[in-house]
């Protein structure tokens, strides 16, 4: 993943990343990802690693990228906890998105160069955020922006944290806009220009198609995408449940959730 990351920042080719909350979802995505020809990463996120089922999931989503026919990996999503983010590489994520953003900066800088210093060994990705993007990352609320990136900022943290990637907030939030998105352009621009190490860009769900395709055009190369897939994945379930309320049939279920995936994952794979 760390060379894909890499790979993506010289060629500003597109990485999209899609979380997983079920193992349909994730067949889903991956169907749609070897159908595009395009590398893709199975995002999971923290409350999911910390669910009962966590682990195991983590470990079956590992399994289902190393068999996939395009590059694949999982990657522990806005991770606050280091004791997790070991746990995650011992599971055999590709890589790890170590969030300090919630620290004040002095503190984001040291919690996100222990977690550099903890996936170098395994080889994995880091990720990091500066800033701050609003919202929650497992539920829809509507969220308007939060602290912005400050270019200057981020190129002194990338450089001292020598993380791979670097997640901005430019007016983007995780799951529903509460005010209609508004992206801070040039401060994308200035980032990206700046940064040596793949921009990405978060709260893709509900981004128009026009302005992923500009974010992509000013240098954002790895798009993160959760909300539309669980909106998608409930609304299937909830019309397969009133077509046949008596039906017992899972499999057919689980295939009408896979189809559903794998529809969303490839309107996102080509900003
Ligand atoms: P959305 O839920 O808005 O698509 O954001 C997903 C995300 O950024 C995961 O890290």
């Amino acid at each position: 993943m760390r060379n894909q990351l890499a790979e993506a920042r010289r060629e500003r080719r597109p990485l999209g990343a899609f979380t997983c909350y079920t193992l349909d979802t994730a067949a889903g995505v991956l169907d749609a990802a070897e159908s595009a020809g395009a590398p893709v990463v199975l995002l999971v996120s923290d409350a999911a690693l910390r669910a009962p089922a966590g682990p195991r999931l983590l470990t079956a989503l590992v399994a289902m990228a190393q068999r996939a026919a395009v590059p694949a990996w999982v990657q522990l999503d806005h991770c606050p906890d280091l004791e997790r983010i070991r746990q995650a590489l011992d599971l055999g994520a590709g890589g790890v998105m170590a969030d300090g953003s919630r620290l004040d900066d002095a503190a984001n800088l040291e919690f996100t160069r222990e977690a550099v210093a903890l996936a170098t060994p395994y080889g994995a990705a880091v990720e990091a955020e500066l800033g701050r993007i609003e919202g929650d990352e497992d539920i829809d609320v509507a969220a308007a922006a939060g602290a912005f990136t400050d270019p200057a900022a981020a190129e002194d943290f990338v450089r001292r944290t020598g993380v791979d990637c670097l997640a901005v907030a430019i007016g983007n939030v995780h799951g529903s806009y509460r005010h209609e998105p508004r992206l801070d352009w040039q401060r994308l621009a200035d980032i990206a220009d700046r940064l040596p190490v793949a921009v990405s860009l978060h709260g893709t769900s509900g981004l128009p198609a026009d302005q992923l395709r500009r974010a992509h055009e000013l240098g954002a190369v790895k798009f993160n995408v959760n909300t539309e897939l669980r909106r998608a994945h409930v609304g299937e379930l909830r019309r397969a449940l009133d077509e046949a309320p008596a039906s017992t049939d899972v499999l057919a279920l689980t295939e009408r959730l896979r189809a559903t995936a794998a529809e969303t994952t490839g309107r996102f794979l080509r900003p």
